[in-house]
């Protein structure tokens, strides 16, 4: 970042905490999406002031970057190899498609993006069709105050009564797709469970707590402003840079180092202190009160991109869940299930030694404090190609096959 965010920074500084109005949305025209290898322990941290965005967030085997026309060569010039993903990042976002007018939830609504607002209603209105079964749940305020909003779903033992399933969606931003996946899950619970002998069986069996968006200051403001952001909207008093990253601000292990930024300009800054983040305490103690009430059946953290299915740890390599192995098994059918749907491969492993080192991140708190008998992440789709620009062509398909995976889930845990 950076100087090209310059004159956003400054403007964010003097409108801290009040929705970003008078900032110009970024236009991406002309940018490009890199994947880049390099050599040294420099090399990361010398791309990354050069990009507009890093798109990969660990120390991975490449980096993938958006960057500006006027920094291309410097960035391929320390690289030891590169790919263009993209030759310009703005006619992809055009392929997003526009956000359709709102219509009462039906299967349409899983063609299109959507607003913000668009998507509290979807939530009421499924909510308002099933009142007997269902109910609006929240989990705290965010930094520019609007409250995570999320759905609760049960079955025929009567609200609360079961083990819980908690799903978390678009704690990053820019992961659009991910806030369609989460919805998907609610809405088949919902309409399905009286038409669907398997879908009828997992709702009487649990007790679902869905939260499609638990990032909304972040989500509004890559509708308004950036469409590649993906931390939270606070300021930190040392720094013009904005934002903490919610998933590196779980309070375990997040003292350790080599998996978090302590930069505030990183798109993985930490923050000054677990749980500093007012998103992250909010999501905090709704683990903590289903842990103290039925106890968490399985934990989804729903991201994207990279179709990955990883489980604990983030926060150590060699370390393995106890239940490491009833984790592979578990993540392994589901995998089949996915790639069963439209042959889309996933790879599935320990988080740490899979991909890379995270610390303070939400499946190592839910599987060690609150105590999920299984917690996973899922990156969806796709490997790059569009990142998390994914068409609007294949919102269905990913929420599709990825409710297969969910479904197979259910069945084993
Ligand atoms: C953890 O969950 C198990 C059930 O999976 C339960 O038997 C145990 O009492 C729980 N432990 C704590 C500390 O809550
Ligand atoms: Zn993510």
């Amino acid at each position: 970042m950076k100087s090209l965010f310059l004159s956003s920074l400054l403007l964010s500084l003097t409108l801290a905490n009040v929705v970003p109005k008078a900032e110009q949305k970024v236009d991406y025209s002309g940018f490009k999406a890199l994947r880049v290898k390099g050599k040294g322990k420099d090399f990361e941290s010398q791309v990354e002031k050069l990009a507009a965005h890093v798109l990969t967030c660990g120390k991975g085997e490449y980096v993938d970057l958006v960057v500006s026309p006027d920094q291309v060569d410097a960035v391929t010039a320390l690289a030891t190899d590169s790919t263009v993903l993209s030759n310009d990042v703005g006619a992809m976002l055009a392929s997003e498609g526009e956000f359709s007018a709102y219509a009462v939830p039906s299967e349409t609504w899983f063609t299109t993006y959507h607003s913000y607002n668009d998507h509290l209603q979807f939530l009421r209105d499924l909510q308002a069709g099933y009142t007997s079964n269902s109910a609006i749940i929240t989990a705290g305020t965010s930094v520019q105050g609007r409250t995570l909003t999320g759905i609760q779903i049960w079955g025929s033992g009567g609200r609360g009564s079961k083990p819980a399933i908690l799903i978390h969606g678009t704690v990053h931003a820019r992961e659009w797709i991910t806030t369609m996946t989460t919805e998907y899950f609610a809405w088949q619970l919902l309409t399905k469970y009286n038409s669907d002998a398997a879908i009828k069986a997992v709702v009487d069996k649990f007790d679902f707590y869905i939260m499609p968006i638990v990032n909304p200051d972040g989500f509004v403001y890559t509708q308004t402003t950036d469409r590649l952001w993906r931390k939270n909207r606070q300021t930190v008093s040392s720094s013009s840079c904005v934002g903490r990253d919610i998933n590196r601000n779980w309070p375990y292990k997040w003292e350790v180092t080599g998996g978090a930024s302590t930069s505030p300009c990183s798109e993985t800054y930490k923050g000054l202190a677990p749980s500093d983040a007012p998103e992250n305490r909010g999501l905090v103690s709704q683990v903590q009160s289903l842990k103290n009430s039925r106890g968490i059946r399985l934990y989804l953290d729903i991201h994207s991109y990279g179709q990955y299915i990883l489980w604990p740890y983030g926060y150590n390599c060699n370390l393995r869940a106890e239940n490491d192995a009833a984790h592979r098994t578990i993540a392994s059918a589901a995998a089949t299930a996915i790639r069963g749907v439209f042959g889309t491969a996933y790879t599935i492993g320990p988080s740490c030694s899979t991909l890379y080192a995270t610390t303070g991140s939400s499946t190592d708190y839910t599987d060690v404090t609150g105590n999920a008998t299984y917690s996973y992440t899922y990156e969806l789709r796709d490997k790059g190609t569009n990142g998390f620009v994914l068409p609007a062509s294949q919102i269905q398909p990913t929420v599709r096959e990825t409710w297969a995976g969910l479904l197979s889930m259910l069945q084993r845990v």
